[in-house]
């Protein structure tokens, strides 16, 4: 069985987020959608919180499965035995963002692969930090997220 994580904060999911999944799920026999702590994130949601948004995002993909990242992404693979760890590209900034993850990650656990995924252009512009800021000043992010996940911003920015 070939398992892939897709790991992040997701803070909170967006479609473009689950445009890889769903991407992810099609090439791996199981997928692991892993929210992190990023330490150099502050996050809106809370970890618990997030991974609720994930599961009921997810619900309907039976080879994907959710759960909290703890400590470093290379230990996790080695410990839940995967093998690749994918990741969506927008830009080249995104690119020279998790290019040093990929090569570190690749000399902490050699035999895990780091995979990318091209965003697809539809999804390209979407990203959390935009999504929240739209939703802060009350505007329209029914495009860019679910339905429930719109629910939870809207609940968190309600004046
Ligand atoms: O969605 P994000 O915030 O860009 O995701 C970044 C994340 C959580 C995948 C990254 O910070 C990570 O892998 N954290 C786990 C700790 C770790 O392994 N750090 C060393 C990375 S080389």
């Amino acid at each position: 069985m070939r398992t892939a994580v897709c790991p992040g904060s997701f803070d909170p999911i967006t479609y473009g987020h689950l445009d890889v999944i769903g991407r992810a799920a099609r090439l791996f026999d199981r997928v692991i959608v892993a929210v992190f702590h990023n330490p150099g994130k502050q996050p809106l949601f809370t970890v618990e919180e997030r991974v609720e948004l994930v599961r009921e995002a997810v619900a309907e993909w039976p080879n994907v499965a959710v759960d909290i990242g703890d400590g470093l992404l290379a230990r996790y693979a080695l410990l839940n035995e995967v093998r690749a760890v994918v990741k969506g590209l927008r830009s080249g900034a995104d690119f020279d963002y998790e290019a040093p993850m990929a090569h570190m990650n690749g000399r902490l656990a050699p035999d895990v692969e780091t995979v990318f995924l091209a965003a697809r252009p539809e999804f390209s512009f979407i990203s959390s930090s935009l999504v929240k800021e739209v939703a802060s000043h009350g505007g329209d992010v029914g495009a860019f997220v679910p339905p429930h996940v719109e629910a939870a911003l809207k609940r968190k920015f309600v004046r």
